[in-house]
């Protein structure tokens, strides 16, 4: 059977770091506040002329790299993203013109926090239904652009940055030893649109609006939906956490991400951890992660990995992944 094998990963971050001190002059909280709650202690800016694109272009190029491919042998992207460079075009068609790749096809996953898990899965599926035999899926992310620098409850939480796989159809026997993409569980429920989203759009304000929300009850449902959805994914592959090598969840929060491998029993040396230097940059931050722990030598060839995320929406969903 077809597998979706990962072949190579990359990242790039802007130039910028703010550090939790900097946000002290500008409104009412503390270095010691957003590290004892969040476990952040910095986050990269976008400067005026870094943007979804171009970050997500340099990512990409990275990948490519690491690979030890070129955009020839790509025949589709997916770009994760709620911050596109504009309404439309999509900013995954920006980033193939970008990269000089004039085949293929390109399109925008807008599922939030949850988008690079969702962009992996939809990259699976044509993988594996013969449409793409190799898919750049990138989470690209410039959150700094929407974020309303006054409100102290949600701008010291998100950075910006990109990181970037890519996928390639490969052999495998159709059990849990193959390489590639094993299983996956994907989940929304717009009930709870309103307690994380932004306040503008095309066809509502005709802005492009402001984050808003409600961190306290985000953080109350989070830890339950991931746990289930990677339950879920366990029984669909017919194991459980002492089989994994890596967790690589979302980072929002360093409470949020020790309950939930608490709770699936994942031990702690096990979990890859970036929030403490890139914040929460949304559907950068499960790639941005992945692509650390593969640069350090942590995540090597035939691990098992495991790539979670929960957002606005809400979104959430897992990823079972053999390296
Ligand atoms: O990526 C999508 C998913 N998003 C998330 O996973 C975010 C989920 N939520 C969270 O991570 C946490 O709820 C937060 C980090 C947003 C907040 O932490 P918390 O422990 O839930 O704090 P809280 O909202 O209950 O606020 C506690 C206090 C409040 O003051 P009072 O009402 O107790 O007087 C806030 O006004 O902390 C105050 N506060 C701050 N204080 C200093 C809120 N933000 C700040 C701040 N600095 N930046």
């Amino acid at each position: 059977m077809i597998r979706s094998v990962v072949r190579g990963t990359g990242a790039a971050l802007p130039r910028r770091i703010m550090k939790n001190a900097d946000f002290e002059g500008m409104v009412e909280t503390s270095d010691e506040w957003i590290a004892q709650r969040t476990g952040i202690r910095q986050r990269h800016i976008a400067g005026d002329d870094e943007t979804t694109a171009s970050l997500g272009e340099a990512a990409a190029r990275a990948a490519l790299a690491n690979a030890g491919l070129t955009p020839a042998d790509i025949d589709l992207i997916v770009l994760a993203t709620s911050t596109p460079n504009n309404t439309f075009p999509a900013t995954a068609v920006e980033i193939q013109n970008r990269l000089g790749m004039h085949h293929g096809f390109a399109f925008d996953m807008q599922a939030v926090c949850s988008g690079f898990v969702y962009g992996v899965t939809t990259a699976d599926l044509y993988i594996r239904g013969g449409q793409a035999k190799r898919v750049l899926v990138i989470g690209s992310e410039t959150f700094s652009r929407i974020l309303d620098w006054s409100d102290r409850s949600t701008c010291v939480l998100f950075g910006d940055g990109a990181g970037a796989v890519i996928l390639e159809a490969g052999e495998g026997t159709g059990t849990i030893a193959d390489r590639g993409v094993l299983a996956a569980s994907l989940r929304s429920d717009g009930t709870h649109k309103d307690k994380l989203f932004v306040d503008g759009g095309p066809s509502t304000t005709g802005t492009v609006g402001h984050l808003r929300m409600e961190g306290r009850e985000v953080f109350k449902h989070a830890v339950g939906m991931i746990t289930d959805v990677i339950e879920a994914t366990f029984s669909q592959a017919g194991i459980s956490a002492d089989d994994l090598d890596w967790f690589v969840p979302h980072q929002a929060n360093k409470r949020i991400i020790d309950a939930s491998a608490k709770k699936l029993g994942i031990a702690e040396q096990k979990v890859v951890v970036t929030v403490d230097l890139h914040g929460n940059t949304s559907a950068a931050s499960v790639p941005l992660a992945l692509s650390v722990a593969v640069a350090d030598g942590r995540i090597k060839k035939g691990d098992l990995v495991l790539l979670e995320a929960m957002g606005g929406g809400f979104t959430w969903g897992a990823v079972l992944v053999r390296w």
